[in-house]
């Protein structure tokens, strides 16, 4: 069987994620504006989770076929609900996990995945030269990862919101994963044959209210608890936390600059 990713794969996450595609859908449709898959008659979204990338791309791309990939089954089995549901004859379920690739056998125009990659850091070159033989020649693949997560920061300044952050990037760290993966990205794709066309970085000064404030504080509330029990924040350092998200809320005041999102897009060529 399958082993989920270590953010987990339950109704809690897939609600965070409905959020998280929202907090960030402007910045997700450009990112497919500028990969122009629109061109595209066959994408693959790799690590497509419950699917809310994969209708993105179906409605911005209504002449393509999009094949939604993940390995977790409670996603798939909420893609095929939502498929039925709105009547999407233009997306295909798959269930499968990215490192079977290399077995499949169908061909590509465009790949797309957002906040995927940076869980395979151990095959990233592996996987990334998989994408590119999936691709036929002259296709497109757009990639939405973190580029760090050490461009967040806080005013008024907290000691508890510089805790939370280093518990993010333990928390990666400690399962393999690595949320500085868009620093190395760009040329591990140049390696697996890609010519990069476009890089471009989204995310930044959130005042409170912001979506991606709420982005963040939402973040907190799911995964904080997890991080106290693992010893990567202290119970007084997530009290500290919750109530500066409440003070600043309750002021109006203050902003958080966000974690940095790297976009690149890379060709291969014909
Ligand atoms: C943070 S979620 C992102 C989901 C979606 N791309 C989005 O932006 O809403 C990461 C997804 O990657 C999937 N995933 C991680 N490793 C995978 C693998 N090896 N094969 C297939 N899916 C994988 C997980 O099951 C999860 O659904």
């Amino acid at each position: 069987m399958m082993k989920d990713y270590f953010l987990g794969v339950h109704q809690q996450e897939l609600e965070r994620l409905d959020r998280q595609h929202l907090a960030w859908q402007p910045e997700t449709q450009q990112l497919i504006q500028d990969a122009q898959l629109a061109n595209c008659e066959r994408i693959l979204d790799l690590g497509c989770g419950p699917g809310f990338t994969t209708f993105e791309l179906a409605k911005q791309c209504p002449n393509a076929q999009v094949t939604a990939l993940d390995k977790a089954t409670l996603y798939q089995q909420y893609l095929q609900h939502q498929i039925q549901e709105q009547q999407a004859s233009n997306i295909t379920p798959l269930h499968a996990d990215i490192l079977d690739l290399p077995n499949k056998t169908q061909l590509y125009q465009g790949a797309f995945c957002r906040w995927v990659l940076a869980f395979l850091i151990a095959d990233l070159p592996a996987v990334l030269k998989s994408i590119y033989d999936k691709l036929e020649p002259g296709g497109t693949f757009a990639a939405m990862e973190y580029l760090t997560l050490d461009s967040f920061t806080s005013s008024p300044p907290s000691d508890y919101f510089t805790a939370y952050t280093q518990a993010w990037k333990a928390y990666y760290l400690n399962h393999s994963g690595d949320a500085n993966i868009g620093t190395y990205l760009p040329n591990l794709m140049r390696e697996a044959g890609f010519t990069i066309t476009s890089e471009k970085c989204v995310g930044g000064l959130s005042p409170v209210g912001h979506r991606w404030w709420f982005w963040w504080r939402d973040a907190f509330n799911n995964f904080a608890p997890t991080f106290v029990e693992q010893d990567l924040m202290t119970q007084a350092e997530f009290d500290g936390m919750a109530a500066y998200w409440d003070a600043q809320e309750a002021a109006g005041e203050g902003f958080i600059y966000s974690a940095v999102i790297l976009q690149v897009v890379g060709r291969k060529e014909k």
